[in-house]
Order: C-alpha cells, then structure tokens, then sequence
C-alpha cells in the first residue's frame, strides 16, 4: 500500500482549522454574488492567484477581506458544510473547528446568526456523514482585552454549543498575557482553552499559554524547539502540539517542507499532530498536509500511524472514544498490510 492510500485509509481528527480559512474562492464568488457583496479580484483564478504570502500578517490581511461577504446564518451553514464535505473526502471523522466571531460581529453581523449556522452544519454532518465536531471559539489577539471579554459575553448564552476558547490573529507583539484574565473567566465558565503560540512567537508566548492561560494544546508551537526546557516539559506533560506544515510553508515560517521539525518532535516524543490550518489559502486539506509532509520528511507507516492516533488523543473527546478510534487506527494499519 502506498503512503499515500495509507493516509487515505486512516481515521483522523482534524484539531486546528479555522472555519474562515476553509472559504474556497469559488463559494466566495457565489456567496458574494447573491448577498450582492462586491470581491475586489475579478474571478477565481485571479484570487487564487494573490495567495503568496510572505508571513502571517499578509495572509491574515486577505483572509479577513474574504470572511467579509459572509452575512446570513446559510452562508456559514454552506461554508461548514462544504468543511464538512472535504473531511469525507479525507476520511476525517471528527473536527475541533475553529471561528473568529469578532471578525463578524465588528461587520453588524449577529453572533447567532454565525453560530446558529455552524451549528446547523455540525448537526447535519454528523447526521449525514457521521462526522462529529466541536466549535472553539477564538479571540482575536490584535484586538484589545475589553472586546474580547464582550465577545465571550456574548457567548455565554450559547455554552452548550462551544467547547472551548482559542487564540488566533497576529501573534507578534500580542502575547499570550494580554488574554491571562480574559481566559480565567472563560475557564471559570467551563470552557476549555487552547491557544497560538510558537507559530511566529518565540517560546516566551509558549510558556505564557501554560502558565497562564492554562491550555490543553498549544496550536502550532513549532519555535517551542528553540527551548530545550521547553520541549521536555510539553514531552513530560504530553502536552499537545496541533502542527499545520502547508500553513508553515507557506507563511514561510520554514522554507522548505524538508526543513519541518515535525519528524524531530514526533521522535522525541512530543504529542504532535498534523493539521490544515487554513486549507484553502494554503493548498490543502487533511490529507494533502499528511502527504506532503510525509513524502518531505520520509515518514513511514509507524510515524503516520502514530500521528493519527495523537489527534485522537489531543482531541476533546471522552477516554472511551479516543481509545476507541485508536483500536481503529490499529485495525486498519493492519487490514492494510
Ligand atoms: N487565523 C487564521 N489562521 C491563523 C494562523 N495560522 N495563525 C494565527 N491566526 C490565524
Ligand atoms: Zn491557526
């Protein structure tokens, strides 16, 4: 069986997209047209083509532009449902999503018009697809602390449907303390939290994250390697990294897929896992991130296996379900050889 099939064949959980970053220019031009919102690229392959980044803050830049024309609870029901679809494709049978409400609300568009339609969409997926999923809803970091206290204000009356709390947005010059309050309160209230750190950001922002936001995962924290303190505490504590190698190459956060410091960690013993991040800016989804990444890094059965597994184990799901989709993992490898 090829690495590729292999990957294929694997049940996996995706623990780091941004619900945002899934919008493929195509629905985009579609959704735009009929809120009769105006794209300033005259067509698809001319949006595509100004994907180039050269760092975080010139993506972040036109992915705010783009989340712009969404406006009705449908479009972000088409938006996750479309999501949804890919993870079929990918055989990615449970999502930890991702959104940036502030990125909506400051357009006039209501929090319950965006979670009602995301809602709306996880139920169907499950129901039509049996893909489970959970929402973490993301603090914008280059907003101010005072606005992200009112968005979580806003959120406390949709408890049931959120999981937890993130952190997202420009990471430089905005750390992880800005948010220490912020994220107390938001634990208080039974979310759990996670947070970006190390994808820009030294190892400062990483500690910060675990000493005091107090996270269950750290998203991308690729520069936590530049700490040797570091790393053996996240190994000592299993403390998950959700990695986006698509992400990181193309905001040239390393130059070349064979420079990824995912194999590295993986044989250290840091509970790594692979992730999208923003697939439709960065080139792909789920399995497009395992298969370059593992081609790149010359990944064998043992460590693709293992990283399948790790995203079941990072995830928020229930003892019993994670250890369930790990047998699962096992039983396919082995169907497979
Ligand atoms: N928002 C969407 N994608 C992001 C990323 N990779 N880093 C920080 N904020 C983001
Ligand atoms: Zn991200």
């Amino acid at each position: 069986m090829t690495r590729k099939a292999l990957i294929r064949a694997l049940p996996k959980a995706e623990l780091h997209v941004h619900i945002e970053g899934t919008f493929e220019p195509e629905l985009m031009f579609e959704i735009a047209r009929r809120n009769g919102v105006s794209i300033p690229y005259p067509d698809v392959e001319t949006l595509r083509r100004a994907y180039d980044f050269h760092n975080l803050q010139s993506f972040l830049d036109i992915y705010y532009a783009g989340a712009s024309v969404l406006l009705y609870e449908q479009d972000f029901y088409d938006l996750a449902t479309a999501y949804f679809a890919r993870c079929r494709d990918d055989h990615v049978v449970h999502s930890e999503i991702f959104f940036d409400p502030q990125t909506h609300t400051a357009r006039g568009v209501a929090f319950d018009t965006v979670l009602n339609g995301l809602t709306r969409a996880c139920r169907d997926a499950e129901t039509k697809w049996g893909i489970g999923s959970r929402l973490i809803m993301c603090f914008l970091r280059h907003l101010s602390e005072e606005d992200a206290f009112a968005t979580l204000e806003q959120a406390l009356p949709f408890k049931q449907h959120i999981i937890g709390v993130g952190l997202d947005s420009s990471e430089v010059g905005h750390p992880p303390s800005k948010f220490t309050r912020v994220f107390e309160r938001a634990r208080a209230e039974g979310f759990l939290a996670v947070a970006h750190a190390g994808e820009e950001g030294p190892p400062e922002y990483v500690y910060e994250a675990l000493d005091l936001l107090k996270v269950s995962r750290i998203d991308h924290g690729v520069r936590a390697e530049e700490d040797d303190a570091l790393m053996r505490r996240l190994i000592a504590e299993q403390m998950p990294l959700t990695v986006c190698p698509l992400s990181n190459l193309k905001l040239k956060v390393v130059s070349e897929l064979t420079r990824h410091n995912l194999h590295r960690m993986l044989e250290r013993g840091v509970l790594v896992t692979v992730n999208s991040d923003d697939p439709a800016y960065f080139g792909g989804y789920m399995n497009k991130n395992f298969t370059d990444v593992a081609d790149a890094l010359d990944l064998n059965e043992n460590n693709i296996r293992m990283l399948c597994k790790n995203s079941f184990k990072a995830s928020f799901l229930s003892d019993a379900e994670k250890e369930q989709w790990c047998r699962r993992v096992d039983e396919c490898v082995l169907d497979a050889v």
